[in-house]
């Protein structure tokens, strides 16, 4: 009887020991099941007692009763400590600091290139007015680039404008880089009837290097043929985009008497600024600025597409975008906008995902 007491004695130091020695939940509920299981060493002491005296199963019922609630307590309190433990740590490991800085992901560390920007901020304002883009490709023939647009074999603006040329062709012809954006001017008529309302940007090319000319750079062309097309339709279309396009309320603009064998009149365009310091401001000031070439469609040029200049009219312009893009944006050198220096980029550049839009701003 007093073994039987002792072993029960021990029993329950063994499965106390355990418990406080279980380093987590399921090595506990192990220990459970060993203790008070189907087959637990409790539950077959319990079951024994069946077979017991009546005087016996007085002695131990309640003893093994008590040591089972005991063993129950024990592991209940055991678990809690241990779930509470396991939070902590859960707590400790997933830590979040909601106060960092949030961390820049990848599509926002790029930039888009002033260029690139100022095509897409032309191009909203242009298809607000109801323009289209077009293109043509950079190799040229001579026809296309010099002849068609009035340009003679013997003009001086051949020479004028440093043409790359590539090597003649088996016919003596030489193909070009194209000098302007122009021939897409022609390119467009050849292929679509009037009205026409385009502007073509893109890259041109001419053997020149300094502060101010790279030898690629980028020019925006446009051109509007109807019936009735004239000047002072040109003149609005160019004050509308200066406006929109350096973002201010009055620009005051100037149109100089000049010559391109393509339009007849021809005229230069200054924009007024002012230069205080090293800082120019556009909109301001008694300063001028040139900033683009433009006419009424020579009447050659007409008819070397199709056209009859008795019955079709029309303007057109070419401006410098890179030189724009330097106005707007202040920025000194030419040269530094195709020197791949990330550096620059970062300064310069500007952020993915804000298209220019004349809703949403075009720079904001
Ligand atoms: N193609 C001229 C140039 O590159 C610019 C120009 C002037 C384009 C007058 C035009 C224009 O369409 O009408 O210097």
């Amino acid at each position: 009887m007093s073994d039987t007491q002792s072993e029960i004695g021990k029993l329950e130091e063994e499965i106390a020991a355990a418990i406080q020695g279980a380093a987590d939940e399921s090595a506990l509920e192990e220990i459970r099941v060993g203790a008070l299981g189907k087959k637990g060493s409790i539950t077959e002491k319990l079951k024994g007692l069946g077979a017991m005296s009546i005087d016996e199963r007085k002695t131990f019922g309640p003893m093994l009763n008590g040591l089972r609630d005991r063993v129950a307590t024990m592991i209940d309190a055991r678990k809690a400590t241990l779930g509470a433990a396991a939070l902590d740590a859960r707590l400790a490991a997933e830590k979040v600091d909601v106060t960092l800085p949030l961390r820049e992901p990848a599509i926002s560390a790029g930039r888009i290139h002033p260029v690139s920007q100022v095509i897409d901020e032309l191009t909203a304002i242009f298809a607000d007015m109801g323009f289209s883009i077009a293109e043509g490709p950079h190799i040229e023939t001579d026809t296309y680039n010099f002849t068609m647009l009035n340009i003679p074999e013997d003009h001086p603006a051949r020479q004028e404008m440093d043409t790359f040329y590539l090597n003649p062709r088996e016919d003596g012809s030489r193909l070009v880089l194209r000098t302007h954006t122009s021939p897409v001017q022609i390119r467009h008529m050849l292929a679509n009837k009037p009205p026409i309302r385009i502007i073509a940007p893109g890259r041109v090319f001419r053997c020149d290097y300094d502060q101010t000319h790279t030898p690629m750079f980028h020019q925006v062309e446009g051109l509007v043929i109807d019936k009735q097309a004239n000047l002072a339709n040109l003149k609005w279309v160019l004050e509308e985009f200066c406006k929109a396009f350096f973002e201010v309320d009055e620009v005051k603009m100037r149109f100089r008497a000049s010559h391109f064998p393509f339009t007849e009149p021809s005229m230069e365009v200054d924009i007024n600024c002012s230069r205080v310091g090293n800082e120019l401001r556009i909109g301001e000031g008694d300063d001028w600025l040139e900033i683009l070439g433009c006419g009424m469609v020579h009447p050659n040029v007409l008819r070397h597409v199709g056209l009859d200049p008795a019955e079709y009219q029309g303007f057109a312009w070419g401006m410098g975008i890179d030189r724009i893009a330097m106005l707007k944006y202040g920025i000194p050198d030419l040269r530094t906008f195709f020197a791949s220096d990330l550096r620059w980029l970062r300064h310069y550049g500007f952020a993915t995902l804000d298209l220019p839009s004349l809703a949403g701003g075009l720079s904001r």
